[in-house]
Order: structure tokens, then C-alpha cells, then sequence
């Protein structure tokens, strides 16, 4: 018999108690915690109790190689999603994708939609939040109206999986978003954490039965958080995250976790009237509006997964009034900031203690790699000498405590890109990697002095 059950779940992260508390041990989370009614049927009782009869099958590991050697994949038509999902969407996955509001999240998806559409797929996109019309306006304003994408407004997912179940199953079905799903199996408000649990555990039974490729959009908390449905990345096979920030007219698609590709690719796009265009060539993009002459910059040449990606790295170095002087950082670990400066002070000679320091990547990128040490630390002493660095140079290199310069991987594809782009010179780590582009002249360093001397004399 079903027995009403009382619990107490965390908001943010899913924790339960049986009694309420003020903060979830779990997060540290201040009033997150909620009282559920969860009623626990047949379903959720005890493995235990049930008659031990054998239902699965085994099947022998070495048995299975030659039916699925790679992941039968459905490509989207847009190369820069593509890149990040590893080549398009595997049958029967299901992916997160997060970010914040206005960010474009169902721009993209609405033209990934219509892209499969027109490629024969059948796409169904079920949009909790808009109705048809409005989801039927954008299409419109996007140009793609045309396309043969199904357009639901549902919430109910025993309704959407009936929906969807007629025909063949959908190559791509867009469940936007997550947070306004609800399944009658559980008796809590739409947006708790039991109600997207278990309607995200609906919908990938769904997508692993039928091999329909789901995405579940999922909104994303001021501190970056996918909310509520935190829980529900350790369920999903993919964490994409819709990056950007609202000044710049420029997204970012990152994979955070991938069962079937990368982890490191990004995808860049540009919002347009449009809609999202993509960037293939993203330096060009963020060297754009370069001031060649301004003491502080610095051009990192980077690494996103495969790609090179150069950026300009910004520092602003300036005596400070505080007794403890300011340290601000903008798309880059500020830990790592700390260490940078520890490093020019110990092994640099560089005085910064008295500095309030601001370091920006310009953009509105994102970027962590220890490999941007070198652009960092040329771009301070840059800003704090008032010498501007050579504009036709490129920086990459990690610093070690001791003030070595190390080397990073990938070093002769960052050279490329810097001569791609018409760089003259790359400083650089001395060692691996320093031959491997003959046409960029490199100046390998191996301390973090010779750095310093060598913006001391210009
Ligand atoms: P949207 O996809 O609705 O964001 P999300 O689903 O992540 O909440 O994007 C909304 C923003 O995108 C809105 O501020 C307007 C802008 N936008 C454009 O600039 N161009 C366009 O062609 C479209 C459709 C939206
Ligand atoms: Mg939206």
C-alpha cells in the first residue's frame, strides 16, 4: 500500500532530511530546504522486499564490439555545436544544456531544431515556458518557420512521452525547460528538486528506450549553479553550458561533461539580428578593437580543446589607498592571479604589494589554462612600468613558484595561429615545442627575470 512519506530536500543540491533545517549541510546553502511529499509506491520501496526472480540478461563485454564501435551520432547542421557534442547527438542521449536567462539558450536550440528538421529528421521542441505562438514568432523572426520542426507547449511529461510516442520516435526532441516539467508519479510543485528529478528520470527512460536525442534546457542560479537540477548532472550524459555575458554580443558553448566527446572544445557564436551566427575564426573575433599602444595588454595564445584561440589579456596596475589593496579578476581563476604575483614579487623583483591589481580577458572569455601565466605576468609589469609591449607578439608559458617558465602543451599550433593571424614574434618557455614553427620567431625564456628584463629595455 502507498504510504505518504514526508521529507525535507534541498533546492539546490538535492539533499534530504526528515526534519526541516535553516541550512543544508550538504551545500551550505541558507533556506534551500523544502518539505516533499514523496509518496512511496511499489516503485520506490525497497529492492529488498521484492520476489528475487532473475528479469535481466547478461550479455558478454567482448560479445558486443562489433554491433557498437562508435555511437551512432545525428549531426545538427551547425558546426560549432557539433564541435562541442563530439560530432552531433548520439541516439538515446541525453543532454543538460545550462545557462543564464536571455542568454540565447532557445535561440540555438530553435535553430539546431530547425537545421535537423531540414535535414529529414523529425524534431519535436516542447517548450514549457512560451506558448506555440510565441515559440512560432521566433522561428519567424529567425527565418525558419519553414522548417517542419513540432512545436508543443506541454509540462506534463506522461502527456509529452504519449505525444512523442505517436510515429516514429524523434531524432532530437527539445524539452525547454526542465525546471516547468512535472510527472504525476510525485506529488510536489513543478521546479522542486523531486519534480525535476523525476521528470528528467522520465525523459531519459524515454530517450534510452526510443533513441530519440534529448536535450533538457535547464536555468542557471546567480552564482552559476545549474539550479535545482544539479542533481540532475549526475543523471544526463552530456553538461553543456550557454556562456556570455550580456554586454558582449558574443556566446560560448562549453562542454562540462561529455560520455561520448570532449570535454575542452568550445563553440563560439554571435548574436545577431538574426540570430546566432557561428564564429569559425574566434581570434579574430577577440582581437577585434585591439589598442596596440596601451601599456598592460597582452595577447595569450591559447588552447581550446583542438582550437587555438588567441585573446587579449588585460591588466590594470595602479596605487592603491587601501590598506589591503584590491585584486579583481575577470575571466580568469583569481588563485592563480595571487600566484602570478607572488611570483613576480619573489623571483621578479616586482613590488606590487602596494597595488590594487584588476586583470580582465577581454571579451568576456573564460579561460583556464595555467599556460596564460606568461601573458599575465607580461601584461602587469606592462601596466606597472607604463611600457607597452610589442603589439606584434603573442605570450604563452606556465610559471612555476621557483619563477621557472614552463612549457605547455600544444606549443606548435599556437604558433601557427599567431603567424595565421600576422604575429611577428611568440615569447615562449624554452624547450618542447620552441622548433616546432620554424616561420614565428620565438623568444624562449626560462626564468621570470628575464621576462622583466626584457620589458625593462623595450
Ligand atoms: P533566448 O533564446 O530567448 O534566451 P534563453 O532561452 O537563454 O532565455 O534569447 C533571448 C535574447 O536573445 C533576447 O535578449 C533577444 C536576443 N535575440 C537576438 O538578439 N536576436 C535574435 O534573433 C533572437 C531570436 C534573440
Ligand atoms: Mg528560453
Amino acid at each position: 500500500m502507498a504510504k505518504i512519506q514526508q521529507t525535507f530536500v534541498c533546492q539546490s543540491c538535492g539533499a534530504v532530511y526528515n526534519r526541516w533545517r535553516g541550512r543544508c549541510e550538504a551545500c551550505n546553502g541558507w533556506n534551500t530546504i523544502q518539505e516533499e511529499v514523496a509518496s512511496a509506491g511499489p516503485q520506490s520501496g525497497p529492492a529488498a522486499t521484492r520476489p528475487s526472480r532473475a528479469r535481466g540478461r547478461v550479455f558478454p563485454l567482448e560479445g558486443l564490439t562489433g554491433e557498437a564501435k562508435e555511437a551512432p551520432r545525428t549531426a545538427s547542421g551547425i558546426n560549432e555545436l557539433d564541435r562541442v557534442t563530439g560530432g552531433g547527438f548520439v541516439r538515446g542521449s541525453v543532454i543538460l544544456l545550462g545557462g543564464d536567462p536571455g542568454i540565447g539558450k532557445s535561440t540555438l536550440l530553435m535553430q539546431a531544431s530547425a537545421a535537423m528538421a531540414k535535414s529529414g529528421e523529425r524534431v519535436a521542441y516542447i517548450s514549457g515556458e512560451e506558448a506555440v505562438g510565441q515559440v512560432r514568432l521566433r522561428a519567424e523572426r529567425l527565418g525558419l518557420a519553414k522548417y517542419p520542426v513540432e512545436l508543443a507547449a506541454q509540462t506534463n511529461v506522461e502527456d509529452i512521452v504519449e505525444t512523442l510516442s505517436q510515429g516514429h520516435p524523434p531524432a532530437l526532441t527539445i524539452i525547454d525547460s526542465i525546471q516547468t516539467m512535472w510527472t504525476e508519479t510525485v506529488e510536489s510543485a513543478p521546479g522542486t528538486v523531486t519534480q525535476v528529478r523525476s521528470s528528467a528520470q522520465a525523459l531519459i527512460r524515454f530517450a534510452k528506450t526510443t533513441g530519440t536525442a534529448v536535450i533538457l534546457v535547464g536555468h542557471v542560479t546567480k552564482d552559476g549553479q545549474i539550479a535545482g537540477p544539479r542533481v540532475v548532472e549526475h543523471m544526463v550524459d552530456a553538461v553543456a553550458s550557454f556562456e556570455g555575458d550580456q554586454g558582449h554580443h558574443f556566446r560560448i558553448l562549453r562542454a562540462v561533461k561529455n560520455r561520448f566527446g570532449p570535454t575542452d572544445e568550445i563553440g563560439v557564436f554571435e548574436m545577431t539580428d538574426a540570430g546566432l551566427a557561428e564564429v569559425p575564426n574566434p581570434s579574430a573575433l577577440f582581437l577585434a578593437g585591439r589598442d596596440h599602444a596601451a601599456p598592460g595588454t597582452a595577447v595569450f595564445a591559447g588552447m581550446e580543446g583542438t582550437r587555438p584561440l588567441l585573446v587579449e589579456i588585460q591588466a590594470l596596475v595602479a596605487p592603491s589607498s587601501l590598506g589591503m589593496p584590491r585584486r579583481a579578476v575577470v575571466g580568469w581563476d583569481p588563485n592563480r592571479l595571487s600566484m602570478v604575483l607572488a611570483v613576480l614579487e619573489a623571483h621578479g623583483g616586482i613590488r606590487l604589494g602596494g597595488h590594487d591589481v584588476y586583470l580582465n580577458v577581454a571579451g568576456g572569455l573564460r579561460i583556464s589554462e595555467p599556460a596564460a601565466d606568461l601573458a599575465v605576468a607580461a601584461a602587469l609589469v606592462s601596466s606597472l612600468s607604463g611600457a607597452a609591449l610589442p603589439s606584434d607578439s603573442v605570450f604563452f608559458g606556465e610559471l612555476g613558484l621557483s619563477g621557472a617558465v614552463r612549457p605547455v602543451s600544444q606549443a606548435p599550433a599556437r604558433l601557427k595561429e599567431a603567424l595565421k593571424l600576422g604575429f611577428g614574434k611568440a615569447v615562449t618557455p624554452q624547450g618542447r615545442g620552441e622548433a616546432g614553427d620554424r616561420a614565428l620567431p620565438t623568444d624562449a625564456l626560462r626564468h621570470i627575470a628575464d621576462l622583466v628584463a626584457g620589458i625593462a629595455s623595450g
